[in-house]
């Protein structure tokens, strides 16, 4: 009797300390008579991680879509949270009431970028980050790279004459370049292959387990995020001497005496991260894309021809012309091929945000603490929005799409500042690539892949050839 009192009694005090919290706040949200979204948290702690990684990430979402509407609950990684696949929801939380919705990561995220990275931050501190790092990415300012990203591409392409290649992986050593170019200016090239070895040892460790011992690949990484922090001191001490004029990222940092050395090297390893694998994995696409639609391939081919046609009579020396920023502009069958590549593919499926307070939504609570996860790639595939979604078909953004229906750069106050160099950087590889070469897929080209975006199989094995 004494025991089974004594069980009862330390079982409920366990209920009173853990679970009041969440009663009181059961009852205060009940007090207002607000429900909390249709949709099934699962179990406990898993909740519905299973499902979500047992299938294509998508197929979940859209079922959820189908069975519940556009605003439903789940429960992911140990985490409740309320998705969204509509674009006044979308709005919502990203644009009209960003403040009440904060950027949220896993912490190896975290840890692998730096905590000062703007990615992380809300308020002073970012608006402060996003004037700089808009002032190095907007037209004005690219503009000024668009021979030097050429030449980039040029490399790149010469390089991968006549070889089997996976587009992927050789993507990515270009959006690198490019990012590299883009923030320290031409001084890069001197050390552009130790921040290369840095950054690809960091992000390897940084998706494996996080044990910190000699030998694993964690400790590893946590090694290259020194050096890498080493490489950029002593890049920093060499600009101040020097004092010359750059228009790049760093001096754009550098100009700002607000900003400590850790926040300058957070923040540029945080765009090195947000611009390479992206922008890398969307030419992957494209490439697929053409190569399947020979149509599209020669309209492109076209465009670009033309434009190097428009350039004979210049008078500028040299056998071959240079681009301008004014050229890239004259490519609307182009920029509409990478449109709906940006669509159809959806590369960043969805952004996490976290409810900062108790917010009310169309009659529905989204509790404080819960993750709220605008879906993108599940309005971008809305039948409603774009009839016959899965068709990869350019001419449908002959017709400006209305607002907050594609977002492939997100919108509001985290939008991507870096979407002018994207579209730039793969205009200028496109014009070089569609005008010169020729490519052929190698093996099954069906499968997707996500590590962690998707992508297609295998990277998209290809062999490219020179045209004539
Ligand atoms: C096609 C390629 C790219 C795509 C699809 C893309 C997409 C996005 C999206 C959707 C966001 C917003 C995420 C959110 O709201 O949670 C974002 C943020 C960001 N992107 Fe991009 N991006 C691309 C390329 C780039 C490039 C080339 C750069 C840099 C040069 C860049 C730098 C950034 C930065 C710094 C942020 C964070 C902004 C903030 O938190 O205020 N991105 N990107
Ligand atoms: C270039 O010059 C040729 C003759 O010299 C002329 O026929 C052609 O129309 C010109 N093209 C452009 C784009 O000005
Ligand atoms: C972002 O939101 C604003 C306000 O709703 C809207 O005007 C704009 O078109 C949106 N941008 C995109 C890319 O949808």
């Amino acid at each position: 009797m004494e025991l089974i009192s004594m069980i009862f009694f330390s079982f409920s005090s366990i209920i009173i300390i853990f679970f009041l919290p969440s009663l009181l706040k059961f009852f205060a949200s009940v007090g207002r008579n607000l429900p909390l979204p249709p949709g099934s948290l699962g179990w406990p702690y898993i909740g519905e991680t299973f499902q979500l990684y047992s299938q294509n990430p998508n197929v979940f979402f859209a079922s959820k879509v189908k069975r519940y509407g556009s605003i439903f609950k789940t429960h992911i990684l140990g985490c409740p949270c309320v998705m969204i696949s509509n674009p006044e929801a979308a709005k919502f939380v990203l644009v009209t009431r960003a403040h009440l919705f904060k950027p949220t990561f896993p912490a190896s995220k975290e840890r692998m970028l730096g905590k000062q990275a703007i990615f992380f931050h809300q308020g002073d501190y970012h608006t402060k980050l996003r004037k700089l790092v808009l002032r190095a990415f907007m037209p004005e300012s690219v503009k000024n790279i668009v021979s030097d990203i050429e030449s980039i591409a040029k490399d790149s392409l010469q390089s991968w004459e006549g070889r089997l290649i996976t587009t992927f992986q050789e993507m990515k050593t270009y959006t690198f370049n490019v990012a590299l170019l883009s923030i320290f200016g031409k001084d890069e090239v001197l050390y552009r292959e130790d921040l290369k070895r840095c950054y690809y040892i960091l992000e390897k460790g940084y998706n494996s387990m996080p044990i910190n011992l000699p030998g694993t690949l964690f400790h590893k990484s946590m090694k290259a995020r020194k050096e890498l922090a080493q490489i950029l001191a002593k890049i920093l001490s060499t600009r101040r001497e020097m004092k010359l004029d750059h228009t790049d990222l760093l001096a754009s940092f550098m100009g700002d005496k607000g900003l400590t050395d850790e926040q300058i090297a957070d923040n540029i390893i945080g765009v090195i991260f947000a611009a390479r694998d992206t922008t890398a994995s969307v030419l992957t696409w494209i490439l697929k894309y053409l190569g399947e639609n020979p149509t599209v391939l020669q309209a492109v081919t076209e465009e670009q021809e033309a434009i190097i046609k428009s350039k004979e009579n210049t008078s500028s020396g040299g056998d071959e012309k240079v681009l301008s920023w004014a050229d890239s502009k004259k490519m609307p069958i182009t920029s509409r091929v990478i449109q709906e590549t940006l669509r159809v593919a959806s590369i960043l499926s969805f952004t996490f945000r976290e409810a900062v307070k108790d917010v009310e939504y169309q009659g529905y609570l989204i509790p404080k603490g819960w993750k709220v996860l605008p879906l993108f790639r599940n309005i971008h595939h809305s039948p409603e929005i774009f009839p016959d979604p899965e068709k990869f078909d350019p001419s449908r953004f002959e017709v400006a799409p209305k607002p907050n229906t594609f977002m492939p750069f997100g919108n509001g106050t985290h939008a991507c500042p870096g979407n002018e160099l994207a579209k730039l950087e793969m205009l200028v590889l496109l014009h070089h690539l569609t005008t010169k070469y020729r490519w052929s897929m190698v093996g099954s080209n069906s499968g997707i892949q996500y590590a962690p975006f998707a992508l297609p199989q295998n990277g998209l094995p290809i062999i490219l050839t020179k045209k004539f």
